[in-house]
């Protein structure tokens, strides 16, 4: 006999973070978006001196400029995880959804001024014309972004990685570039992706109050083991472009693994000492690789 009565032990998942914290979280990161908005137009482009360009720094802004204007593969990604409608939605997950669908569209919003911003400096320093970045631009950014996770935490984790990697190399990356108005970019794409970071360090941190650090390292652990930069799959001679690069900004991106580690380090004292410890040497061992 056929019982399609739901099992009585059947509990739909807590959402990732109670709503009303995720209502917080990202109230203030959407403030601090807000407070420190800027716009293309505010460059200083007729101070740009496209002879101070050398090669490499024409081969980075090329590179960096295919990594930010996936973001409409990278929105589409996020939205289709963690949908805001339909109407076999728990009303708690809606409610966790639509708060951070609020976090979401604005950082998309700053993900899109840095893809434009990239465009614009490279028709200016004559790196390319529009008509050939447009079509360059088509042919990676119609490929499927997709992340190999299945859960809430290793999503938000992922981003914080690959956040804190970024912040890192636009910093790193302007160490070594002398042209004034590339520097002047530079310095406002690392401060917008360190404020990107931020609001997923909050995130993972009220997630592992909620789950625990013994429940959520594991997850923490499969992030790091398969953790790509986006696009490292599909963009064409990814690898060899990425070594190159950083060899000349002297980057590694698994320094932003360490920001992971200090996050659970954090949680140490309450009880999480074992777990902490597990994550730090499992870390050591990725980066010694
Ligand atoms: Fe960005
Ligand atoms: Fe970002």
């Amino acid at each position: 006999m056929n019982d399609t009565r739901p099992d009585p032990g059947y509990e739909p998942l807590p959402p990732a973070v109670e709503p009303g914290e995720m209502r917080e979280l990202t109230r203030n990161a959407v403030r601090r978006a807000a407070s420190r908005q800027w716009s293309v137009d505010e460059l200083s482009w007729a101070s740009l001196r496209p002879e101070q360009l050398t090669d490499t720094d024409r081969s980075v802004v090329r590179f960096i400029t295919f990594i930010e204007d996936h973001i409409p593969g990278y929105l589409t990604y996020f939205l289709d995880a963690f949908p805001v409608s339909g109407t076999d939605l728990a009303i708690e997950e809606f409610c966790f959804n639509r708060e951070y669908f609020r976090f979401l569209i604005s950082w998309a919003n700053e993900e899109e001024r840095h893809a434009s911003v990239l465009t614009r400096y490279q028709i200016e320093a004559g790196i390319s014309d529009p008509e050939t970045l447009m079509r360059e631009l088509a042919e990676e950014g119609r490929k499927k972004f997709a992340l190999p996770y299945e859960s809430p935490v290793q999503a938000f984790t992922y981003t914080l990685v690959q956040e804190k990697a970024t912040q890192l190399f636009y910093q790193r990356f302007r160490t070594v570039a002398r042209e004034p108005v590339l520097r002047d970019l530079l310095h406002r794409l690392a401060r917008d992706e360190a404020r990107h970071f931020a609001f997923y360090s909050e995130l993972v941190e009220a997630y592992v109050r909620r789950h625990g650090l013994a429940a959520t390292v594991p997850d923490l652990k499969d992030v790091l083991a398969t953790f790509r930069m986006p696009l490292a799959d599909t963009l064409n001679g990814y690898w060899r472009w990425s070594l190159r690069i950083a060899d000349a900004t002297s980057y590694d991106h698994t320094e932003a693994y360490q920001a992971l580690v200090r996050l659970v380090n954090g949680f140490a004292t309450s009880g999480g000492r074992a777990s902490a410890a597990d994550l730090g040497a499992f870390t050591r061992a990725l980066r010694g690789l």
